[in-house]
């Protein structure tokens, strides 16, 4: 793994938005992988600049999300759909069927799932995936105890989860109780990862998953085992890195 340690919030996700432009430059087809939260929000808005002055054009990138939760449909404020439409899509020149984030109101959900899965190994592969790093070690919404060779799958939010995500929600009680996420396998197979680390509150949490051992109490543990990651991590964030 290699990290790169950066000054603050903005230099992290500037240096996020140099790499992402670097794929999307040189790949003739790119397929990104995304991820919503509070961490990316930044390489987002970078992106929309350089797109601004033309610096970059999304026509022939192709993009799946990590996540969506289960029960909120796309025009819903608090869908990852809705969030990725708001911060990124709505102000780019991607085509929106390029875009993909699984449905959260999919009749089946298990259905939703296996179909999404399809879409990305027909895609052939994820250039970049993009991450951020949960409190628990959670990857996408992989929560303590998936299976490393999980794929696309329902899942239970922990938690703890509901209850760092609340603070987008009027309530906890208004938190949905699952998920869909991409599975660690899946994640496992991009081509590369840039996990995005911002903030004194992940400090113990990516320090277990540098040091710690791999194992699946710890999902983000697995990337030690990844042959292309980059740690993109403020001073705040690497507080308790040797
Ligand atoms: C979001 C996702 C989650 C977040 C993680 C960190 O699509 O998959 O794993 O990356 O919960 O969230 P923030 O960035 O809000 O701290």
């Amino acid at each position: 793994m290699k990290i790169i340690n950066v000054k603050d919030y903005e230099e992290m996700s500037q240096q996020a938005c140099s790499m992402l432009l670097d794929v999307i430059r040189n790949e003739i087809k790119p397929v990104l992988g995304l991820a919503t939260g509070s961490t990316p929000e930044g390489l987002y808005q970078h992106l929309i600049e350089k797109y601004n002055e033309q610096k970059v054009s999304f026509q022939e990138t192709t993009t799946f999300n990590l996540d969506e939760y289960v029960g909120l449909d796309r025009h819903d404020p608090n869908s990852y759909r809705f969030f990725m439409n708001e911060k990124l899509f709505n102000h780019v020149n991607i085509p929106e069927e390029n875009t993909h984030v699984p449905s959260g109101i999919a009749p089946d959900p298990n259905q939703e799932c296996y179909d999404y899965e399809q879409l990305i190994q027909e895609a052939d592969r994820i250039d970049v995936q993009v991450l951020g790093l949960g409190l628990n070690g959670h990857i996408g919404f992989n929560e303590p105890g998936t299976p490393f060779n999980s794929r696309t799958h329902v899942v239970a939010l922990d938690e703890s989860t509901r209850q760092a995500n609340a603070r987008f929600f009027d309530s906890i009680n208004d938190v949905p109780t699952q998920a869909i996420t991409m599975g660690i396998e899946t994640i496992m197979e991009s081509k590369s990862i840039i996990l995005l680390v911002s903030g004194e509150k992940k400090a113990e949490p990516l320090a277990r998953l540098v040091y710690g051992e791999i194992s699946e109490d710890f999902p983000a543990s697995i990337l030690q085992k990844h042959e292309n990651v980059t740690i993109i991590a403020d001073e705040a964030a690497c507080a308790n890195l040797r």
